[in-house]
């Protein structure tokens, strides 16, 4: 199969998906000028960035097309060729689509409607904690009319405002437009803001106080900018690819860690009375095919996820995340079950709403809303960026659409209330009516930085071709160091060191002295030698930001790329780091800037000690770095990085009469994910491994923290390292072919991802899930387990409905249609997004609308349901644990003490009563914390367990259950190193707590 020919359809594609600037990366370069506003901008990074990211598709090109001929019938033979080569691929992508089409209509499957339909969308305001902000939003929205209301519910277009998202206002009463901006790990395209490190980072700290700082500095930074929305924390994608393209953006692949994570972060954006939103709902597990048209495929792919794994995997961080308050969820690119997640009645009704209870609003990922009046019927309240099928068409599936489709009653008046409802009900929980913290634009409110250029004037809406409208959009209001929020660079640097993993410490290399002292060396000076290898030590010589969205892997890697990139503000290298901890008095230090292992050898002969810096890079698909779409090509260290340390490792300080290296070589690996170390990890020479991944501004500040023993590393893995990619299952990979008109990937692993694979098949990983190595030694002793009578009955309490918190009454009359018509004498900007009408007859029913199938069926409540994050007995403690951590060894340090669960492997099935298999994973994690001991001290650890985590989700009861038969708990260090069990036995109870 001519396989190639797709990626050189991908380079020639249309800028439609999701380029940030996104007419820069066309290949038209006079449709860029005449589109793009900013071509004059004198914006020093983003600038030179975005023409050496068009530099980066033009060379590309080159290398598969041929370089330009010299001579005119050369030039003519290149281009029949070109020509032929180009007809050639059309006829194959044309194949190829055809065949899936084939395929799928061989197969006799219809994919549409695989997922079950939900409906009526769920109303907010149903839960105690929101009532008083329903009822304040009530009265706001009972005064507003058809087109303010649908104003609040639609973006204004893409680049349109400040911000990668802007609602519109309605400044009659004083409601204004939102400004939503990334991402996960700080303020994307903002001046001066903290680049933070990664969500990878932060949870291989395992430190929950940690995940609520690094929130609360994001929810900090972006009130102070203006941002009214933060678009993160991610949980989706959760992992299940270990190549997966944007998984660095999220946190683990286990969702108890990502969960905790998320809502540590969501608590702490919040405290901040900033809302966050929590992405990508669900299953986007994988950059390739994520979109419609973006890979060449008319549909974008499909997780096809089952019920059960749905609930204990991929939506119990949601669930997380809705418990803490979450104020937004972002539904995904990708179909689920064969139906866009954007347009998913099952997803966002059913899981969303009524089962986890969300009362906040449904926002679309940019441009993955594909339906109009179906995706408001499914749930989704916010169309972002506003723009309709291809960006900035002008053509919104909402806006005036929407307005028409209430006037003609295809969407009911109910439902954009509730839409309206939710979205001015989180603004008023979040505290953003006080004009103390959010100051109204007349008192110089509202963002307070431009997306879009870094000069202090520029276009208001520069995304609209007849925009003239200038202004100050740049006000460079400084926030990393304020009264309020204390030193955020400091805090960037705890979280950097603290995500630093230690996985491999031979005869205690680490830490190593700052000076010679006393050490031997072979240089006639006396100096000790230290040899700095790789070009993931030093800065990008081009400039830290020099690659729009971090869209390359030039330099230290300190964030993967995409929309979760931010700007750096600066980046300490670990080289400049090292160069300044090192006693210059004592020490040489030798740089060897580069990968190339052309006569490195030499080098590292002469040092006595060799530290070789590699990495592993990977982002959003719209950008591609060399052959990386996004996802990873694989999981090795990229750029020759494996055959650097292999080089540098045999050869560091000579080799003596066996062979063998006479000096260590430490490895540091900056990486977005689990990194296959095989190649190398066993070689005499390699000492020690320090896995850095994304560590943001503070790369080299916060290893040096780690290196010379500053501070005794506790970062875990948040993932395992297998060694090889195979390990990680057959179903691992990433589709990077497609196998349909629609591609299709079924999740057949099921609930054995990461761990839950190695242990199933008894894998020996290299370093497994959890794992972490520290300059002391810790012990764990007297597990007491504690088991509360709730465990003995199967299923939480029913589903309670109060009387007194219901969503407030608004009037469901359809309004007059001559109010919805452009005002008279209205200023319209091209392509700019408006709710108007043009005169009453567009509003007019025009046939019947072809309502998707089930939607005249009511839809029952779930008895999973009841509060936000699902039925609230589901979270009542269920196990008290209790245990004793020692410091055994000679340094103060933090242990990460872990708490696994194994269910039974049979159980009563509580509709027949008969035993049945209970298929589960060998254990799960379920609790943990962080706590710091002083060498030879002694501290009581306390853990519990709720009913939750000790059920699994029984697919024809449709509830969490708590299964019959031995629960064992065990507590440790890792996945594998558990040092403390016990269990008792479940006996279950038909009934209810
Ligand atoms: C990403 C989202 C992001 C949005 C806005 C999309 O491409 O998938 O995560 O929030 O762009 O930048």
């Amino acid at each position: 199969m001519p396989l190639k020919p797709l990626e050189a359809y991908e380079l020639d594609r249309p800028s439609s998906d999701h380029p940030p600037r996104h007419s820069l990366d066309s290949d038209d370069s006079h449709a860029v000028d005449e589109l793009d506003p900013l071509r004059d901008s004198k914006r020093p990074y983003r600038d030179n960035a975005s023409h050496s990211l068009r530099s980066i598709f033009h060379s590309e090109k080159h290398a598969l097309l041929g370089s330009p001929p010299r001579r005119s019938s050369r030039r003519w033979s290149r281009l029949r060729f070109c020509c032929l080569l180009l007809f050639l691929f059309v006829v194959t992508i044309f194949l190829l689509l055809s065949a899936g089409g084939l395929w799928v209509y061989k197969a006799g499957a219809s994919y549409d409607g695989e997922s079950e339909p939900w409906y009526p969308s769920p109303r907010g305001g149903t839960v105690q904690l929101w009532s008083r902000s329903y009822r304040r939003a009530a009265e706001l929205v009972g005064q507003m009319t058809l087109v303010e209301k649908v104003n609040i519910t639609t973006g204004t277009g893409w680049s349109m405002g400040m911000c990668v998202g802007n609602t519109g206002p309605v400044d009659r009463l004083g409601f204004p437009s939102l400004c939503l901006q990334d991402g996960p790990l700080g303020l994307r395209f903002v001046d001066n803001a903290t680049a933070l490190p990664a969500g990878i980072t932060i949870a291989a700290s395992w430190n929950k106080q940690l995940m609520y700082d690094r929130g609360r500095a994001q929810g900090l930074e972006a009130r102070l900018k203006g941002i009214n929305v933060i678009l993160g924390p991610s949980v989706g994608p959760l992992g299940r690819l270990p190549a997966g393209g944007r998984n660095w953006e999220g946190f683990s692949p286990d969702p108890v860690l990502a969960g905790i994570a998320a809502a540590r972060t969501i608590h702490g954006i919040q405290s901040q009375s900033v809302m966050a939103t929590i992405k990508h709902f669900i299953g986007n597990e994988q950059e390739h095919f994520r979109q419609s048209w973006e890979w060449g495929t008319p549909n974008a792919l499909s997780s096809n996820i089952d019920d059960r794994t749905l609930h204990e995997l991929y939506a119990w961080p949601f669930a997380e995340a809705i418990r803490a308050g979450v104020a937004s969820v972002m539904c995904s690119y990708n179909q689920v079950n064969n139906s866009y997640a954007c347009q998913n009645s099952k997803l966002m009704n059913g899981v969303l709403k009524d089962e986890l209870g969300f009362q906040g609003f449904v926002q679309s990922d940019w441009l993955a809303q594909r339906s109009g009046v179906a995706s408001a019927l499914a749930g989704l309240d916010m169309s972002m960026p506003g723009d309709g099928l291809g960006w900035q068409d002008g053509k919104s599936l909402w806006g005036s659409e929407l307005t028409k489709a209430v006037l003609n009653s295809s969407v009911p008046v109910e439902r954009l209330n509730d839409m309206v409802l939710r979205i001015v009900a989180a603004w008023y929980q979040h505290g953003q009516d006080d004009d103390r913290r959010w100051p109204n634009s007349t008192l110089g409110g509202g963002p307070n930085f431009s997306s879009w250029t870094n000069d202090e004037i520029g276009d208001l809406h520069p995304g609209s071709p007849d925009s003239k409208d200038t202004g100050i959009v740049n006000k460079f209001v400084p926030v990393r160091q304020t009264a309020e929020g204390g030193n955020h660079d400091a805090l960037a640097r705890r979280i950097a060191t603290e995500g630093i993993v230690l996985v491999k410490n031979e005869g205690g290399i680490l830490p190593i002295p700052r000076s010679a002292n006393g050490l031997a060396t072979k240089a006639k000076d006396g100096k000790l030698r230290i040899g700095i290898f790789g070009e993931d030590a030093y800065p990008n010589p081009k400039g830290n930001n020099a690659c729009p969205d971090r869209g390359c892997n030039d330099g230290t890697l300190a964030m993967g790329w995409g929309s979760g990139a931010v700007e750096l503000p600066y980046l300490v290298s670990p080289a400049e780091a090292l160069h300044r901890e090192f006693d210059n008095a004592t020490v040489q230090v030798t740089d060897w800037k580069t990968n190339s292992v052309r006569k490195v050898d030499g080098t590292a002969a002469a040092q006595d000690l060799c530290l070789v810096f590699i990495n592993s890079d990977a982002g959003e698909g719209f950008i591609r770095w060399k052959t990386v779409m996004g996802d990873r090509n694989d999981l090795l260290p990229q750029k020759g990085g494996d055959e650097l340390v292999k080089e540098v490792a045999a050869n560091c300080g000579g080799r003596n009469e066996d062979g063998n290296p006479v000096s260590d070589t430490i490895v540091v690996l900056h990486t977005v994910g689990p990194t296959v170390l095989e190649r190398w990890i066993d070689l005499p020479g390699v000492m020690g491994v320090l896995i850095a991944h994304l560590p943001g501004e503070e790369s080299g500040n916060a290893l040096t923290d780690v290196l010379f023993g500053d501070y005794n590393p506790s970062g875990h893995l948040p993932y395992t390292i297998g060694k090889s990619e195979d390990d990680y299952g057959p179903d691992s990979k990433i589709l990077k072919y497609p196998n349909g008109v629609t591609p299709q990937q079924n999740f057949t692993e099921g609930l054995y991802v990461d761990y839950r694979f190695f242990d199933k098949h008894n894998i020996t990983p290299r370093y497994e899930f959890g794992y972490g190595l520290s300059y002391t030694t810790f012990k764990l002793s007297g597990l007491f387990i504690h088991p509360l009578s709730i465990v003995n009955t199967s299923l939480p309490a029913p589903r309670s409905y109060s009387d007194d918190v219901v969503p407030p009454h608004m009037d469901p009359r359809i309004p007059d249609p001559e109010a919805a018509v452009w005002p008279k004498g209205m200023r319209r900007l091209a392509k700019y997004i408006y709710p108007y009408i043009d005169d009453v007859e567009s509003a007019k029913p025009n046939g019947r609308y072809d309502y998707p199938k089930g939607y005249d069926h009511y839809h029952k409540s779930t008895e999973a349901g009841g509060g936000e994050g699902g039925n609230p007995d589901l979270f009542t403690t269920a196990v008290s644990l209790q245990l004793s951590l020692t410091n055994t060894g000679n340094m103060v340090g933090e242990a990460v003490v872990q708490i696994y669960v194994s269910l039974p492997s049979t159980t009563t099935d509580i509709i027949s009563n008969q035993t049945v298999a209970l298929d589960t994973p060998v254990r799960q994690l379920r609790a943990f914390e962080k706590v710091l001991v002083e060498s030879g001290s002694r501290s009581q650890v306390r853990f519990s367990l709720s009913r939750k985590d000790v059920s699994y989700w029984d697919v024809r009861v449709q509830n969490w259950v708590v299964p019959t038969g031995e629960l064992r708990v065990c507590a440790g260090f890792s996945s594998r190193d558990v040092r403390q069990c016990g269990g008792f036995e479940l006996i279950g109870g038909g009934g209810r707590s």
